[in-house]
């Protein structure tokens, strides 16, 4: 059997302080949206089209396991073309499926192949490994899926779907799209209703792009404001042309240097502003920041526009732990921004940033103090207090895109040069960031 080594050498990188950061970049495409076009191009019948493909290493590491599982997916121009198997068609892939940084896409598959009677085998890097799966793999064990999993349900593990899948109502337990999106996705090849109930809302990628795709879905909010997702399952999906609009947690990086450097007037443009996604700008717009929204428009079923950014002096406020789940992935990038603000800003409910590409609560602070910037991490909360932000530290990033991006972030605008210990994850997600902040007026070195 293949081996899987996810060794590599580490690239530093100093990100020096600069003026004036000024233009106008596109930023890739969604990942979400990107790892679901995938899946679901690979379980619907005929051609799926996606266009504005995130091609970034989480999701082609989602393209190759799909491919494993059947489809057959190529790149046409700029368009990505996957031919889809069908749904209750996926076959045994022959080969351990490699997800390597990718939480998303390696929970998601978890799910989607619940309903099928043969083993998979999942695999990853160090990160991705040492992250918790039960939470989508004790719901697919009440569908009569087999586990054989290393100690704390990590990978790398193998799932059997069983022969008979019996279709579940699973009240989610924490705020987590990738688990209501797992059980969705086993409800596909599952005879009868599988419900998911959602307390809290989440992105809400799966459901619509599901309902897109012509799956027989229902949504219904209880009296608590809890959401009933029912899927019927073993319908036919049919392929879709799908827009990826340009991710909103990408955005985010730009946006706050633009904030951040004296004296930037920046546009980013094309930008996901479904309300399930939008946390950062909101917050950001309660700091003071100067940032408006504009060409708002339609794609591809999601509102998009373009977001206009002005340096400006930024004020500390409460985040309030209702605002995570909308902007989960854009805290260490919140707290650099806070880190600049007057004040001081607590950011509460943050106990799923403990299970991210690292403990990401922990690790940005210990890069904040590396960097001079006062705060204080409790269990579930970060607080931040604002100012002068010396800089010169070392930052670990602990095989985390989004830590490496934030305090390159820092360095622009800190009295010194921040350095980050390694930036080769960045391309997880956005391999273009260091090209797209250059050309905007960073410097990097
Ligand atoms: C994602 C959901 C979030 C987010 C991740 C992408 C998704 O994870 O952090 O980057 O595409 O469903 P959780 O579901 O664990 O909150």
């Amino acid at each position: 059997m293949a081996t899987h080594s996810h060794d590599h050498t580490p690239r530093p990188l100093t990100s020096k302080p600069v003026s004036g950061l000024s233009g106008s970049i596109l930023v890739p495409g969604d990942k979400s949206i990107s790892h679901r076009s995938l899946i679901l191009g690979t379980v619907a019948d005929g051609q799926t089209r996606i266009t504005g493909l995130l091609e970034a290493d989480d999701v082609m590491a989602t393209a190759g396991a799909m491919r494993a599982l059947g489809a057959t997916i190529v790149k046409n121009g700029d368009q990505w073309l996957v031919d889809g198997m069908g749904n209750g068609s996926l076959l045994e892939p022959e080969q351990p499926l490699d997800f390597g940084n990718a939480g998303t896409g390696s929970r998601l598959t978890m799910g989607l192949v619940a309903g099928y009677d043969f083993p998979v085998k999942f695999v990853g890097d160090a990160s991705l490994s040492s992250r918790p799966m039960g939470r989508v793999l004790n719901p697919l064990r009440e569908t009569g899926m087999q586990v054989d999993a290393a100690q704390g349900d990590c990978l790398p593990l193998t799932v059997h779907g069983a022969p008979l899948a019996i279709p579940i109502t699973y009240r989610v337990p924490v705020a987590s799209a990738q688990v209501k999106s797992a059980i969705l996705l086993a409800g596909l090849n599952i005879a009868g209703t599988t419900t998911v109930i959602e307390p809290v809302m989440t992105r809400d990628h799966t459901e619509k792009m599901l309902a897109g795709f012509g799956a027989d879905l229902s949504i219904n909010v209880d009296s608590q404001g809890a959401r009933h997702i029912a899927l019927k399952g073993q319908t036919d999906l049919q392929a879709q042309d799908v827009t990826v609009p340009g991710d909103p947690s990408s955005a985010g990086f730009a946006i706050v240097a633009g904030l951040i450097v004296p004296h930037s007037d920046l546009t980013v443009r094309n930008v996901l502003l479904n309300p399930t996604r939008t946390g950062l700008i909101d917050t950001l717009i309660e700091m003071g920041a100067d940032l408006t929204v504009e060409n708002r428009r339609q794609s591809g079923g999601e509102d998009i526009g373009d977001i206009h950014v002005r340096s400006c002096q930024l004020k500390g406020v409460k985040v309030p732990a209702e605002r995570a789940p909308s902007m989960i992935d854009e805290y260490p990038v919140l707290a650099v921004a806070a880190s600049f603000a007057h004040g001081e800003t607590h950011m509460l409910g943050l106990e799923e940033l403990r299970v991210k590409e690292c403990d990401r609560l922990a690790v940005t602070a210990r890069n904040l103090e590396a960097n001079g910037v006062d705060c204080t991490e409790g269990k579930d909360y970060l607080v931040v207090r604002g100012g002068a932000v010396p800089g010169g530290g070392q930052v670990e990033t602990h095989l985390d895109h989004r830590i490496a991006m934030s305090f390159l972030v820092m360095g622009m605008a800190a009295q010194n040069p921040v350095s980050v210990d390694d930036v080769t994850m960045i391309a997880t997600s956005f391999r273009e960031f260091e090209d797209l902040m250059h050309s905007l007026g960073a410097r990097f070195s």
